[in-house]
């Protein structure tokens, strides 16, 4: 019924689930962590500046690594000088990645500033000087992740889009939002849709996929070739391989507190090696314990106890602390707690889609009551 994979040029993304490019999220670590989980299409750096990678800034090359089974990997530039672009996507494809992907959606004012990320949305000569610049300096696949437009009153994705095609690039994200919309908004994925009508490369959904029901809604509304997905990857790293099996008529994927426990630890052990100092992976462990505990019972202590940690072993022993307790709830019950649908949604058009998959979201646990929480007020 919904696509499976898509190609960008000859490149075969199956499934055609993407993740989403995160800055201080999706560096390799993360992306070994999902890509170990399984079911994920592609993966994507966070941002880079294309200005540092051009200069060969240590930071930035740090960013622009990708495992050598990777595959595919498209790494993120941002700016809005169009030879500093060119001459990172060059550098880009010498280190063998294999798509470049220009940012014309971050919204924060640091990159707006300088006429990058959503700002280049209302600058549309400068938008396709670059494009075009990144084009004529490499010869593999050119992506563009941009949102549906800057505000409410300059929606132009299908525009910025048409002019993308134009110019070669062979992909486009939209994500639905506006850059006024920063992170909230009332979802309208009307864009999306026009502009997946209006070109023929393959264009992917984004915005606020974090189950069964928003990933077929967001097919099912816009006709896209496929998804891409962030913050509900970072929530649920399992949703590109729950997606995946659901999609492909294959028995749900059910994860468990023992299986979140033992990833979450994977993770953590990571992340020591890669930082400089205790106190990059203590701030690092708190950003993703944040997302990915939002919605199991008592998720809120575990995050209020995470941030008053004042090192690793205390983070760790309260994420020990709590996925036992979680697991105790779980073998009284008939399922995991999860924030995955079990069944699909289907929503009569027009309805208010964001209001009930909350509603959904926040349904009571099923199962007999809960014991208190691990985390007692002290
Ligand atoms: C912590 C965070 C960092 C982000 N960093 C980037 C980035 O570096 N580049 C980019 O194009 N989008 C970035 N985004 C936007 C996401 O890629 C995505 O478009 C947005 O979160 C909507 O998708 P979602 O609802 O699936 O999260 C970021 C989002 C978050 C939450």
């Amino acid at each position: 019924m919904f696509p499976s994979s898509y190609r960008i040029r000859d490149l075969l993304i199956e499934p055609n689930l993407v993740l989403a490019p995160m800055e201080g999220v999706t560096d390799l670590m993360f992306r070994r962590l999902v890509r170990s989980i399984g079911g994920v299409g592609m993966t994507t750096t966070e941002f880079i500046a294309g200005e540092a990678l051009r200069r060969g800034v240590a930071r930035a090359e740090m960013m622009a690594r990708f495992d050598p089974d990777e595959n595919p990997v498209a790494i993120q530039i941002y700016g809005a000088k169009a030879s500093s672009m060119a001459e990172a996507a060059r550098a880009i494809q010498d280190a063998g990645a294999h798509v470049v992907d220009l940012n014309y959606g971050c919204p924060s004012k640091k990159v707006c500033a300088h006429s990058g990320g959503s700002s280049l949305l209302r600058e549309p000569v400068l938008a396709r000087e670059i494009v075009r610049a990144v084009r004529a300096a490499v010869t593999i696949p050119l992506t563009v992740k941009m949102r549906c437009g800057f505000d409410a009153h300059q929606r132009n994705a299908p525009l910025v889009a048409r002019m993308c095609e134009e110019e070669g690039v062979e992909s486009l994200v939209l994500h639905w939002r506006t850059r006024a919309d920063l992170y909230g908004g009332t979802r309208a994925v009307d864009k999306i849709a026009e502009t997946k009508s209006r070109v023929k490369i393959p264009v992917i959904g984004n915005g606020d996929i974090v189950d069964v029901a928003s990933a077929e809604a967001m097919f099912r509304d816009t006709g896209v070739d496929g998804l891409m997905i962030g913050r509900g990857a970072i929530k649920n790293p399992w949703i590109f391989k729950q997606l995946r099996a659901h999609f492909a008529g294959l028995p749900e994927v059910v994860v468990d507190a023992a299986e979140k426990h033992r990833v979450l630890l994977i993770y953590f052990d990571s992340l020591r090696g890669e930082f400089r100092n205790d106190h990059g992976v203590l701030g690092r462990m708190k950003k993703i314990a944040n997302y990915f505990t939002h919605g199991l019972p008592y998720g809120s202590d575990l995050r209020l106890a995470f941030l008053r940690s004042q090192n690793i072993d205390e983070a760790i022993g309260h994420t020990n602390r709590y996925f036992g307790w979680l697991a105790e709830e779980e073998s009284r019950r008939e399922r995991p707690f999860s924030l995955q649908s079990p069944q699909p949604k289907n929503l009569p058009a027009g309805a208010d889609q964001t209001a009930a998959w909350a509603a959904e979201r926040l349904a009571p646990v099923q199962g007999p009551p809960l014991s208190p929480s691990p985390f007692p007020p002290s």
